[in-house]
């Protein structure tokens, strides 16, 4: 059986989802969940972006030991230099760069003859080689390329040093069948496809993603890169998880294993999705609050007699009901603090500890189990205690025939505000009172409530996504009044337009 490798992209490509970013604390906590679910590779960003990016690879490379950690560049020294440096402190360190080989991107986005990009593929991939032992190279809008075209620039980049030579399916277009067949044909006619590892990036904008990339895999393809919940670029990257667990559940047809400790994904799903504010639809395949489920009579009538007539997985074996151990009231500091660092929550002062540890007493007089998804919620929410706009008191008035009300006190760098507004409900009024403060004239372009864990008692976690003059951003918000937390929500994501995230877009041309 041959190893394949799990290349994790959710803090990279993930992140160029609208609203996905990550602050650097974040993704210092996915690196560690990753880390933990024993992920291969992880790439930690593009280091070029943004000093801001710069940084968060420099500190997911400082705090994760096991994975390689590998951050993107284009085929350009400022990129290439840029993610060397970024690696410094990594105990295993990859550069991952690229360059378009579709017709179409060559033409339109490089300008340059198909020449040139082999020269300048060729260029790169040396370049990182001086630099870095490990080198990566994709052709970008493989999927799209032309194959003769495509194994003439993957032998050039073999030859100068790449190890893994990745196809991705940039605009998710390839469909299984031709995507299989694509693969063994490139390691079939490049003669030294032998001294490489070929790996496969899919998106997913027909929905075929991860069937695309398990085709691969039949074909041959060792690596495959993938993100947690699909997050990604527009529709979407392959699910890490539907992967994963596609060659486990069929390991009678996939002569592959990876190393992936299948309980940590659901634990590090809830975490994605509150860190991007990102929800997971209740129907999303493994960790959709639905995916282990079994409402019909006549389903749950078989799993009783017989699990395997409906399951063809284990809910625990991808970590559904390990985090079932709840806190509560009675729960010490002690308890807090061991269930905190169990979720690779770590904090900066005892100072932070003692204020989530308030608001974890102040929740467990509401709420009568605390679960781990609520004390994520918690840590993003304290975690926001230096912002511009805070959430003092809110008062929402509701009744059949009359117009909703929302009166709400906002401290605004401190000073407190208080505004009143009415509404198509007590939400929309809420949000028409901060709009009375904060006069930020961004739009709603998402909004979503979720309850966070089960039952009428749990807290509901909203995620309001706002547009400000070209930029996105997506708030959290939780609270067991779901006004309320869709107030946090909105606030949370005028805080997130406050700060300076402005990022050089990786595809966009040089
Ligand atoms: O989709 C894509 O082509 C990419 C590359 C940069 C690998 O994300
Ligand atoms: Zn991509």
């Amino acid at each position: 059986m041959s190893q394949l490798i799990i290349f994790d992209t959710t803090m990279r490509d993930g992140e160029q989802s609208p609203g996905a970013s990550m602050n650097k604390d974040e993704k210092v906590r996915i690196g560690k969940a990753l880390e933990k679910m024993k992920v291969d590779i992880i790439e930690a960003g593009f280091a070029a972006a943004s000093p801001g990016d710069f940084e968060s690879i420099v500190a997911v490379a400082q705090a994760v030991k096991e994975s390689t950690i590998c951050s993107l560049a284009r085929a350009v020294d400022g990129d290439i230099d840029r993610a060397a440096q970024a690696l410094k402190h990594a105990e295993r360190s990859r550069i991952h760069t690229f360059i378009a080989t579709s017709p179409i991107h060559m033409e339109h986005k490089l300008r340059m003859s198909p020449d040139q990009v082999v020269e300048r593929a060729v260029y790169a991939v040396k370049r990182a080689r001086n630099l870095v032992a490990d080198v990566e190279f994709s052709c970008e809008d493989a999927g799209r390329s032309d194959m003769d075209f495509l194994c003439r620039v993957i032998e050039a980049a073999i030859d100068a040093g790449a190890s893994t030579i990745n196809i991705p399916d940039t605009v998710g277009y390839a469909i299984p069948e031709e995507f299989g067949h694509n693969i063994r044909t490139l390691l079939e006619r490049i003669p030294n496809s032998d001294k490489a590892i070929f790996s496969v990036h899919c998106h997913n904008d027909l929905g075929l993603a991860v069937a695309n990339s398990l085709a691969a895999v039949a074909n041959g393809a060792r690596q495959v890169e993938c993100t947690i919940n699909g997050l990604g670029e527009r529709a979407g990257n392959a699910a890490l998880e539907e992967v994963v667990m596609g060659i486990r559940t069929r390991s009678d047809l996939f002569d592959v294993t990876c190393n992936i400790d299948t309980q940590i994904i659901v634990p590090t799903s809830r975490m994605v999705s509150s860190i991007t504010g990102f929800p997971v639809q209740p129907n999303k395949a493994i960790v959709g609050a639905n995916a282990f489920a079994h409402e019909a009579g006549i389903h749950q009538d078989g799993v009783l007699k017989h699990r395997e007539t409906y399951e063809i997985m284990r809910a625990e074996d991808v970590g559904w009901g390990a985090n079932k151990m709840v806190l509560g009231k009675h729960s010490g500091r002690a308890a807090f603090r061991a269930r905190m660092d169990e979720l690779g929550i770590a904090f900066d002062s005892d100072q932070e500890l003692n204020v989530v540890f308030t608001r974890f007493k102040e929740l467990a007089d509401k709420k009568h189990d605390i679960f781990d998804e609520d004390l994520q919620a918690l840590v993003s929410a304290t975690r926001s205690i230096d912002d511009k706009y805070q959430l003092v008191t809110l008062e929402a008035h509701s009744q059949t025939g009359e117009t909703p009300t929302a009166e709400l006190t906002l401290a605004v760098m401190g000073k407190e505000v208080t505004a009143r507004s009415g509404g198509s409900g007590p939400v929309d009024a809420a949000f028409k009172a901060i709009e009375e403060v904060a006069k930020s004239a961004a739009s709603v372009q998402l909004y979503s409530v979720n309850a966070i864990t089960s039952g009428t008692d749990s807290q509901g976690e909203v995620s309001v996504r706002l547009e400000q003059a070209g930029r996105i951003v997506n708030g959290l918000g939780a609270d067991t009044d779901i006004v309320v937390a869709s107030a946090k929500a909105y606030i949370n994501a005028l805080n997130l337009l406050q700060g300076d995230n402005l990022k050089a877009h990786p595809q966009a041309s040089v």
